[in-house]
């Protein structure tokens, strides 16, 4: 065989093997009875978007849930349309800030003292306004802390602060917000990708490290869902609703690794077989386009 014979043949296996990876994420998820976990879910940054809408599906399968977020009178709100829909349930709501210091973890480690945590939804994040050049981003120096704090260490403080308890009983679930945005880079969402970088290797490791010990993490790598975040209002193909993606999610509490949602998978997948270069020229090209559409309309609201 020629060298470019060689070269198509590993090029082929390399192929199969990842679409093969791909139809077991899309296919084989083993449903799980998530009550098995324990009494109460713990999701944060659960007022918007795809933790209202976890903290919501939850409930509906059965768990009391401790609802954290900054916003009091938007957590008392949830709170009340879970009660509304779920008599048997319990809620509890903790009001924190996780771009401030590291003093909120004691605060929510009181709040949940003696609560039997059974599943932990790192969901809280948050983005830049538009697609920017570090260099260029207004005020960096407070955008570099407050990301860092929320995306980071609000996954690896809470993990420090519950897994213990759940490996102790041998049972328990982690589901740690990634992002497909952070499975490669992302030019000029590069903090962002980077904190989501974080979060996708800092949760498979401990998958690893905890699979033979009762205590299942998840890695959960969303493409683009209708929220605040992501700035998309209309859902579509690609685009679930909040409520679409964490139904959907949820039923794949199994996997260590997964976008949640088959369209991103199919997405995931399909960016994978993109050499980096031709991705980044992509994301250079369409986010390029979404920055300079914000500053225009940023110059011109000025
Ligand atoms: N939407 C997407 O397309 C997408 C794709 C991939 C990954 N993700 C990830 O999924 C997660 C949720 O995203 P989302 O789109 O659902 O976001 P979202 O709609 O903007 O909701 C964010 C939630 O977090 C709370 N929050 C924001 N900053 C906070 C802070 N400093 N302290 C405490 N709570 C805070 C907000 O409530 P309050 O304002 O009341 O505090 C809100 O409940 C994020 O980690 C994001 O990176 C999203």
């Amino acid at each position: 065989m020629g060298f470019l014979g060689v070269t198509g043949a590993f090029a082929l296996v390399y192929v199969t093997a990842r679409f093969a990876s791909f139809l077991y994420r899309l296919l084989c998820p083993v449903k799980l009875n998530i009550r098995k976990f324990g009494e109460w879910a713990l999701v944060t940054g659960c007022t918007d978007g795809i933790g209202r809408a976890y903290a919501i599906e939850l409930a509906k399968r059965g768990m009391s849930v401790i609802l954290i977020s900054r916003t009091k009178e938007k957590l008392e709100q949830v709170a009340k349309e879970i009660h509304s829909k779920n008599a048997n349930v319990q809620t509890k709501t903790i009001a924190v800030d996780f771009t401030k210091d590291n003093s909120i973890y004691s605060t929510i480690r009181e709040e949940i003292r003696g609560l039997d945590i059974g599943v932990l939804v790192n969901n809280v994040g948050m983005s830049y306004d538009y697609p920017e050049f570090f260099d260029k981003v207004e005020d960096s120096a407070k955008l570099v802390n407050n990301m860092i704090r929320c995306n980071v260490d609000s996954v690896a403080y809470l993990t420090q602060m519950i897994l213990p308890d759940m490996l102790q009983k041998h049972r328990g679930l982690i589901v740690n917000l990634s992002s497909v945005s952070g499975r490669r880079p992302v030019p000029l969402l590069g903090l962002y990708s980077g904190t989501k970088g974080f979060v996708d290797l800092f949760s498979r490791s401990l998958a690893a490290e905890c699979a033979s010990r009762g205590v299942l993490i998840q890695s959960l790598c969303p493409g683009f869902v209708v929220s605040k975040l992501s700035g998309i209002r209309k859902p579509s193909l690609f685009s679930p609703t909040p409520e679409q993606f964490a139904s959907s999610a949820i039923d794949r509490i199994s996997l260590p690794f997964t976008t949640g949602y088959w369209a991103h998978d199919l997405q995931d997948f399909g960016q994978s077989l993109l050499p980096e270069f031709l991705s980044n020229k992509v994301t250079m090209y369409v986010l390029g386009g979404v920055r300079a559409r914000a500053l225009k309309k940023r110059n011109r609201a000025q």
